[in-house]
């Protein structure tokens, strides 16, 4: 299948590694991964969450590189190519629809990282943790001003967007994504010294089996390692499509896995420590704001905290940017491609679209808790979203990509593009069982043991 004129490439296999880390690195893994585990009941959940990675999403997402690769198309495209005259492009479709849904709180959380560059680099949110904690609240309170911030994000993002796919991404991530895992390991150096950082390393670290009983751990840990991967919704597939067809997709694969991984868990090992140094703290109860109440008391504790305290959100900012940009651009290349829009109209019409969709989100978590009236919706807005598209809708996407790979386009297809050019992969008869049988099969019980759960 030929190359549409207008698509760029990768300048190179570290560039692909860079951008689609850069894709994979963002609030997932700093504000996401330690939220999940403060609900999910700790080292519990870092178990199954591990699992879900290596069994599950390791090898997914070396299929949808491959899949984008060879037929060098957004996701709708791909599945019809490869399944012409089918309904399977619908799988696709729901990966579009996933990128307007996620971006769409994904901004509003962006938003609060922003807003915090500056809170924390002058001093705004100092004093007792009740104070951080109320601070926080009233700022959240504040429908608008979220709704502000989720519009600068989304503009900003639209922005890198139309400046085209190798300018835009790959620079701003190669900059900066170093720079953010160092100054990680130096904060995580000094929460582990914290007084009580031990009683945060043990609820991070040493797993109370019984939590895994619990089918909310899974579904979560599923849902939270599909959604900090950036797969299941055809995002990795784009990327995947403006990757060069001399390079190896495995090895590349295993990068972006295990560098999103070590961020994920390097986040760990800064807020629990520092949490459980503070009198009174409950993980389980914090929601989305667990960073935001947490982080500041680190920094209060450093010398020049206002410094790394701007300079750790901006660098938080600057990392979820990344993943905007590739939220974005899966409705966006589809519209190119499908619809056959310029890049600039598709860019703004899908822009508006999530800006007047992230509107609940930005107004539905502090004061305002809507569907406070409906049983079982009495949270946020925003939560009912997060859980919505990831712990449904990515690993449905999940698992209709493999058993797509497994069995519509076939293995056999699937791993000549994975061995192209000689390329290394390794365990290619455990990697054929894990798309065939394992992924699907898993993540289809962990659905529907959820869904009976709920009835
Ligand atoms: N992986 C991103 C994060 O962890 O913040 C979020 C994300 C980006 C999810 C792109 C899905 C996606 F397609």
């Amino acid at each position: 299948m030929s190359t549409t004129p207008s698509r760029g490439m990768w300048s190179s296999r570290a560039g692909f590694i860079l951008a689609a880390a850069g894709s994979a690195v963002g609030l997932g893994n700093i504000w996401g991964f330690p939220t999940q585990v403060g609900q999910g009941g700790g080292a519990a959940f870092v178990v199954v969450y591990l699992a879900c990675i290596l069994l599950i999403c390791a090898p997914i997402m070396a299929g949808e590189i491959a899949l984008g690769r060879r037929t060098r198309l957004s996701p709708v495209g791909s599945f019809a190519a490869l399944a012409p005259g089918t309904r399977w492009w619908l799988a696709g479709g729901l990966g579009v629809l996933a990128g307007v849904g996620i971006l769409s709180f994904y901004s509003v959380i962006a938003g609060w990282a922003v807003a915090y560059v500056w809170f924390t680099a002058t001093g705004a949110v100092t004093g007792s943790p009740e104070d951080i904690g109320r601070f926080f609240a009233e700022f959240t309170g504040n429908g608008v001003l979220s709704a502000g911030l989720a519009l600068f994000v989304i503009v900003t993002t639209a922005a890198v967007l139309l400046g085209g796919v190798r300018a835009g991404i790959e620079r701003v991530t190669k900059a900066l994504m170093p720079l953010l895992v160092l100054l990680m390991i130096g904060l995580a150096v000094r929460a582990v010294t914290l007084p009580g950082a031990g009683a945060g390393l043990a609820y991070y670290l040493s797993p109370d089996l019984t939590r895994l009983a619990d089918i909310t751990v899974f579904t979560s840990a599923l849902g939270q390692a599909f959604f900090s991967l950036s797969l299941g919704m055809g995002c990795i597939l784009t990327y995947g499509s403006y990757f060069p067809r001399q390079d190896g997709i495995a090895s590349s694969a295993l990068w972006i896995v295990a560098l999103d991984t070590s961020i994920a868990l390097l986040a760990g090992f800064i807020i629990f420590p520092v949490g459980f140094s503070i009198a009174g703290f409950d993980p389980t109860t914090s929601g989305p704001g667990l960073i935001f109440t947490v982080l500041p008391r680190l920094f209060a504790e450093l010398p020049g905290g206002q410094l790394f305290g701007g300079g750790f959100f901006l660098l938080l900012s600057v990392a979820a940017l990344t993943s905007t940009i590739s939220l974005l651009e899966v409705p966006v290349s589809h519209c190119v491609d499908a619809l056959r829009w310029s890049r600039t109209k598709a860019v703004c019409a899908v822009a508006a679209l999530i800006f007047v969709l992230s509107i609940p989100s930005a107004l539905g978590n502090g004061a305002v808790a809507l569907f406070t009236a409906v049983p079982g919706f009495g949270i946020g807005f925003l939560d009912l979203m997060v859980n919505a598209w990831n712990e449904f809708a990515l690993p449905i996407g999940g698992c209709l990509t493999a058993i797509f790979i497994g069995r519509i386009w076939g293995v056999g297809g699937a791993l000549d593009e994975l061995r192209a050019e000689g390329a290394w992969f390794p365990a290619p008869a455990l990697w054929t069982f894990l798309i065939r049988w394992i992924c699907p099969a898993a993540i289809a019980l962990i659905l529907l043991v959820t869904l009976a759960s709920m009835l």
